[in-house]
């Protein structure tokens, strides 16, 4: 279940792209924490107890938001903009 609900803007462009090697939809001007937190509840595991974790500053200021590009890069969520096709991997973080 997503943790985030569109409730305006619907009228953008839909992005394609794949969260965890299934298909997903954003929209043109979503972050990449915005489009996966408008289809999944979290955005990545806790790196100290594996705990779902859905950012915290929402600004690029703390990062509580990494997730791994197609192509080898871990960007912030909150401060980078989904683009059509990228491939974008959650990471679980550590378990206890
Ligand atoms: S949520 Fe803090 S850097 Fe992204």
């Amino acid at each position: 279940m997503a943790l985030l609900k569109r409730l305006t803007e619907r009228d953008r462009a839909v992005l394609p792209f794949t969260l965890d090697g299934r298909p997903a939809s954003g929209l043109l001007g979503d972050t990449l924490l915005t489009a996966v937190l408008t289809a999944e509840d979290s955005l990545r595991g806790s790196d100290f107890n594996g705990e779902p974790r859905a950012g915290f500053c929402l600004m690029g200021a703390c990062q509580d938001c990494w997730v791994k590009l197609g192509d080898g890069r871990r960007v912030r969520a909150c401060s980078t903009l989904l683009e059509a096709g990228v491939c974008v991997s959650r990471e679980p973080g550590r378990s206890l």
